[in-house]
């Protein structure tokens, strides 16, 4: 039985994953912004389950005390913490717009950073644990149709790929998570095609790399072959392509 914590706790990748999790045992807390929901979706996890559940109230914003935060929610240790929480904007709204574009790198890059920072002594110094972080496929190259949102979780493919190394040592794990399409809420206006996946899928996925201690997981894994490929088409072409 393992101690999780997830944040954004209320996405549907993070609510699938925490149900596979409460069908285990584990015991969970949950962070998020909507307290109602969080309530509801912890009465259903107990139901399915779950050890002790835990709530509690988290925000992406510049003022959030991230020290703070980490500090609440480790009294006893945790042995994973799953980042979750992302906001995906219509890029042709943000891109000219400062604020807008700070907000939307406060949500998907800054926040995660600062949330792995506040944590990361905190699991060097137990010896143990899982910090997974759901980055995206965007990530891997820019394109003009959502290339706020892709610097962002570039930003943290990054910065979880030196954690990965900075923790190596000290047993800690540090597992990188790349869904392609997924159909939830944050992709409630776009068609659905032949590559899009459900949230289960990803959250079954999640679970094996858990299991498996894998570094960066592309989910499905399909992904992992159509990114090589797009990373490797020479930017002179790239530029010309309505992507
Ligand atoms: N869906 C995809 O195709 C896809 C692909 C690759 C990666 N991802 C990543 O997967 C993760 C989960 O997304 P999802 O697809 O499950 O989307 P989702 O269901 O729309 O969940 C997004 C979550 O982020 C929370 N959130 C947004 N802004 C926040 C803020 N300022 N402070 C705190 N929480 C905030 C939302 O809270 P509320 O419930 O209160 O709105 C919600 O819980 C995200 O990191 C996303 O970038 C998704």
């Amino acid at each position: 039985m393992a101690r999780i914590l997830i944040v954004g706790a209320t996405s549907a990748i993070a609510i699938a994953s925490a149900r596979l999790f409460a069908a285990r045992g584990d015991d969970l807390v949950l962070a998020a912004r909507n307290e109602e929901r969080l309530g509801s979706l912890a009465a259903d996890l107990r139901v399915r389950g779950a050890g002790a559940v835990d709530t509690v109230s988290f925000m992406a914003q510049p003022q959030q005390d991230y020290q703070g935060f980490a500090g609440r929610v480790w009294d006893q240790g945790l042995d994973c913490l799953l980042l979750a929480h992302g906001s995906l904007r219509s890029q042709d709204r943000c891109q000219d717009d400062v604020t807008a574009s700070r907000r939307e790198f406060e949500v998907n890059a800054l926040s995660t950073i600062c949330l792995l920072a506040a944590f990361a002594g905190r699991f060097a110094e137990q010896g143990a644990g899982n910090m997974v972080v759901i980055s995206s496929v965007a990530g891997d190259r820019g394109r003009q149709s959502n290339y706020l949102y892709g610097s962002a979780k570039a930003a943290v493919s990054t910065y979880c790929q030196g954690l990965r190394n900075r923790m190596h040592s000290s047993g800690v794990r540090v597992i990188t998570i790349k869904p392609g399409f997924v159909d939830t809420p944050m992709t409630a206006g776009f068609e659905k095609g032949l590559l899009w996946t459900q949230p289960e899928q990803i959250a079954s996925g999640i679970l094996r790399a858990l299991e498996r201690g894998s570094d960066v997981v592309y989910l499905p894994w399909f992904w992992r072959y159509i990114m090589l490929v797009i990373r490797l088409i020479p930017e002179r072409w790239f530029k010309r392509l309505s992507l």
